[in-house]
């Protein structure tokens, strides 16, 4: 995955830091600012503008104003799409100097920003630009001489909040179907990274967007993102993060019955049979959990192996993970970052010990990585039993939790027990055993002799409590129309 071109420190330009709102800068009406750091220096990067309720008021009226009298809503939809392609055109353009700015403020490796994340965020918009004149409405033969049609229109001010695990990436799948349904946005990052969101504010500006269209107002949760999802202004509020903050918005956006999505946490379980190309299943278990230092909320972290392969797939595990290489994210041959800030660290070291205490058998890591940074040994437990805590909360950093099973019957069982179900693998050459174990996960994606395979085109989201609504594919459009029934009398 090493990157072409040598990745860059510092980007030739000075980061963005103040709010966009109606299409200008602005420092905050408080005049207050926050920082943001280098989690593999702990160094300050930059003073950002800190948004509070009056901030997300005016962006709230800049996107009522640009959603319900601007040129946006009587735009052509198909110059909507040429919009969004600009804005991917032009992130291609400047494609290392993004990659090098998400690897400053987030930490992950820059050959994962460049190679993966990167590329993902262009494609997505890509793909949502080809839907802004294809989202139909149908003609329905209803009873009587009446002509009765459907529209799908957009939803109006969409309230974004995203968390910081992949910044751009995550704009790119609140932005796509956003704007190709023709809403206007009022975006919040995560206060950990919001220096990528503001570059692609700029971006968005020098595309051409029209003012008002898309604001961003960084800033802290409660502060800014509850006045986000408070403001009676706001149509949808869509959010990824925790299931602890979702279920706040989802009670908070009820008392105006805002349309919700959420995207939240998971402990998805990796099935490991017997009968598996092994080899196959242990990189897919390493790329499953240990992928982007494992802060992923479909990370595989409960990984169930049949009792039959389970100690050669812990030592090929071991193996493997003893061998990563960590260190400055900056360098191309860097496979592991820091985490992304010191309250992550802490609560992973804590689910680390905790694993100790409660008995599973730390096999390597379980300690942090140098003295500088926010670094992580890649930590496996063996012997974990389902009641440990480690097998049951997530824990969002490099530490994989291996258990053992015997059959189908109590496999299937036990990944069910758990009150997320946003992802879950499946490894197996018995084709029909595959099939079946993806029939009874209760679980949003199923992955079969792979993991982390995600495509704009395809559905994501979560059963129980990992989520509600689906991002990505056509399915996302619904989060952001209405759909308008009209009946007309004829002749
Ligand atoms: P979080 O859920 O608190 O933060 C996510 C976003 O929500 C941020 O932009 C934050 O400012 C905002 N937010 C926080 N409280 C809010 C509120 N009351 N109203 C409106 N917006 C609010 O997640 P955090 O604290 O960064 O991480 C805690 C845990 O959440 C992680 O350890 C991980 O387990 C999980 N998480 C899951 C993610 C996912 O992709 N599903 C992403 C990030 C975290
Ligand atoms: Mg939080």
């Amino acid at each position: 995955m090493a990157t072409a071109t040598a990745p860059k420190r510092k980007t030739s330009r000075s980061h963005q830091t103040k709010m966009l709102i109606d299409g200008k800068w602005r420092d905050a009406v408080s005049g207050k600012t926050f920082a943001t750091y280098n989690p593999a220096t702990e160094e300050e990067i930059a003073q950002v503008a800190e948004g509070e309720a009056a901030d997300i008021d005016l962006a709230v009226k800049a996107a009522r104003k640009a959603f319900d009298s601007g040129p946006w809503r009587k735009m052509d939809a198909r110059d909507r799409g040429r919009l969004i392609n600009k804005l991917a055109d032009l992130i291609e353009l400047n494609i290392d100097e993004l990659a090098a700015l998400e690897t400053l403020d987030n930490g992950k490796p820059i050959a994962e920003s460049r190679n993966a994340d990167l590329p993902l965020v262009i494609d997505c918009l890509r793909y949502y630009a080809g839907w802004a004149d294809k989202i139909h409405g149908q003609t329905i033969p209803v009873r009587g001489n009446y002509f009765c049609y459907t529209r799908k229109e957009p939803v109006g001010v969409a309230g974004q909040i995203i968390p910081w695990n992949f910044p751009m990436l995550m704009v790119a799948w609140k932005w796509g179907p956003a704007l190709a349904a023709g809403c206007t946005i009022v975006m919040k990052p995560a206060e950990q990274t919001p220096l990528s969101c503001l570059r692609m504010g700029e971006l968005a500006l020098e595309a051409g967007f029209p003012e008002g269209v898309i604001n961003i107002v960084p800033g802290f949760g409660e502060t800014a993102g509850g006045a986000l999802v408070d403001h009676p202004g706001v149509d949808k509020v869509a959010f990824t993060g925790s299931t602890e903050v979702g279920k706040i918005i989802m009670r908070n956006a009820a008392n105006s019955l805002k349309r919700v999505t959420l995207e939240l946490g998971g402990k998805s379980p990796n099935i490991v049979f017997a009968d598996a190309d092994l080899d196959a299943a242990v990189d897919g278990a390493m790329l499953g959990l240990y992928l982007n230092q494992g802060q992923c909320c479909c990370a595989g972290s409960r990984l169930f192996v049949e009792d039959k392969v389970y100690d050669a797939t812990i030592e090929k595990l071991a193996r493997k993970a003893s061998a990563r290489k960590l260190g400055d994210p900056f360098d191309p041959t860097t496979e592991q970052g820091p985490q992304v800030d010191k309250t992550q660290f802490d609560k992973i070291l804590g689910y680390i010990e905790s694993g100790k205490q409660q008995g599973a058998k730390c096999v390597t890591g379980g300690e942090r990585f140098g003295e500088k940074g926010y670094f992580i040994k890649p930590t496996i437990f063996s012997e974990v039993k389902d009641e440990m805590t480690i097998a049951r909360e997530e824990i969002f950093g490099p530490v994989l939790q291996v258990l053992r099973f015997k059959d189908i019957e109590e496999v299937v069982k036990r990944a069910n027990t758990t009150d997320y179900g946003l992802a879950a693998a499946v490894w197996t050459r018995d084709i029909g055993k595959a099939h079946g174990i993806a029939n009874r996960i209760r679980a949003g994606t199923v992955w079969v002799n792979c993991y982390d395979v995600f495509d704009a085109a395809a559905p994501f989201g979560g059963f129980k409590q990992s989520g509600m609504g689906r991002e990505l594919g056509e399915k996302a459009l619904d989060n952001y129309t209405e759909l308008k029934t009209v009946t007309v009398a004829m002749d």
